[in-house]
């Protein structure tokens, strides 16, 4: 029986697989993967593997520290301690008080649990085709994954800020304000439903809504009016942190935006499940007041050592200049890729974060069809290169690589889009 075989039998079917010729990865090294026959791909997909696949620093340290003990975060622990420490420096301002966990879903569940009990209000406001994960909780939240009908009543979902195909596009003046009092209206909507505004959830990349930048005022301006009606800004960073965009460390710094609480998980251990929830020590002592909260496996010093390890090899390799360095050159390149081929609508993004909104016609902006998309991303990895599929219409191709990612890297990426593109007319 074929290892496809004997997975879809052994796996629950409700897990996907990538490709319409699935591969075999057996191995990985920096910023490329192998599959078992021995084929070279270049990773210009996978953001877990942040620092590089099989980041010698990152093994050496899970290893020493899981040959050396494994506990959880009810004894004291240096590099717990340290690993906290570090995010809230890393974080600046008054992010400080932090809860380790193991997951991005886990991050978001805890963070809405503390604003609805340290607000005592319950609505909460995420764009429509968010993806913030899949607890009973967090799954609400994630509105690309489950149908319109079923919405909570406690929920508002405004449009994200998707300036080339929403509602309110680049040249309109007060574009930002015009996105931004989509929240104020939402807030006000939570009122008269008697739910109140506990948190606005935004993801400051808008991954799932096809990597959008956003007008540098919105944020702040939607936060506003989310304080004004007396709830809290969560920034989810699960995609956008760790450097991710470029210039800055975390996506909401882009624009100058201070939240009340910060998630982030995927980057955190390059490949080790680690993910955390960081707040204010005011809010987390108002929390504290009301609930406790523990995780068997949230913060392990296994774990701590891993995430430690990673903001090690980011700050010795000056990876976040790495990242606007080569992320300059690679969106330059494809605004010069967009040029030469009209399927190429709009270059979404910034650092090492792209999206290419695909169009079948550049005039009425109409999407790329999903299949034909998705034959774009095969004709790629035939070619040795992995990128993904996003956006509400799935006609988005992601590239979004380790942050090691260089501009040899970016050229051959490049290329290699280019003959993929060219070889389609
Ligand atoms: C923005 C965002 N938030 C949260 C999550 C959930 O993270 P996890 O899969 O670690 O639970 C994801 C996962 O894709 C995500 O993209």
């Amino acid at each position: 029986m074929s290892l496809i075989q004997r997975r879809e039998r052994a796996l629950a079917p409700s897990y996907q697989l990538f490709y319409d010729e699935p591969i075999n990865l057996v191995r990985g090294k920096d910023v490329w993967v192998f599959d078992n026959e021995g084929r070279r791909y270049l990773d210009c997909y996978n953001n877990v593997p942040s620092v590089g696949h099989c980041h010698p620093r990152v093994v050496a340290a899970i290893t020493e520290q899981v040959a050396t003990l494994n506990t959880h975060t009810r004894y004291l622990h240096e590099g717990v301690v340290r690993l906290a420490e570090r995010l809230g420096h890393k974080l600046g301002g008054n992010l400080s008080a932090c809860w380790l966990v193991c997951s991005g879903t886990e991050a978001n569940d805890l963070a809405i649990e503390v604003a609805r009990t340290v607000t005592g209000h319950h609505g909460v406001i995420v764009t429509e085709d968010s993806y913030h994960g899949n607890s009973s909780l967090v799954r609400l939240l994630s509105t690309e994954i489950y149908p319109r009908a079923d919405r909570p009543d406690w929920l508002e979902v405004i449009e994200a800020p998707n300036i080339y195909r929403g509602p309110h596009l680049a040249n309109e003046p007060e574009v930002g304000r015009l996105y931004a009092d989509m929240v104020s209206v939402a807030t006000e909507r939570l009122t008269e439903r008697g739910f109140g505004t506990a948190a606005l959830l935004v993801d400051s990349s808008w991954d799932s809504n096809g990597v959008l930048i956003a007008p540098d005022d919105y944020l702040n301006l939607a936060a506003g009016h989310v304080h004004s009606a007396g709830g809290l800004v969560i920034s989810d960073e699960v995609q956008s942190g760790y450097c991710r965009l470029g210039d800055y460390w975390w996506g909401h710094q882009k624009y100058a935006l201070v939240p009340d609480m910060v998630t982030m998980g995927k980057p955190m251990g390059a490949g080790h499940p680690v993910a955390a929830c960081v707040t204010t020590p005011s809010i987390a002592e108002r929390f504290a007041d009301r609930r406790s909260y523990f995780n068997t496996f949230g913060g392990n010093p296994v774990s701590a050592a891993a995430a430690n390890a990673v903001i090690d090899v980011i700050d010795d390799e000056q990876l976040l200049t790495n990242v606007t360095v080569t992320g300059h050159l690679l969106e330059k390149g494809l605004h010069e890729l967009a040029e030469r081929h009209p399927i190429i609508g709009n270059v979404q993004g910034s650092g090492l974060f792209y999206g290419l909104d695909l169009v079948s016609d550049p005039d009425t902006k109409q999407p790329l069809s999903a299949d034909d998309t998705r034959g774009i991303v095969t004709d790629l990895k035939r070619s040795g290169l992995l990128t993904g599929v996003t956006g509400p219409s799935n006609n988005v191709l992601k590239i979004r690589p380790p942050l090691t990612f260089n501009a040899d890297h970016a050229t051959t990426a490049l290329e290699t889009i280019n003959a993929a593109l060219a070889s389609r007319i």
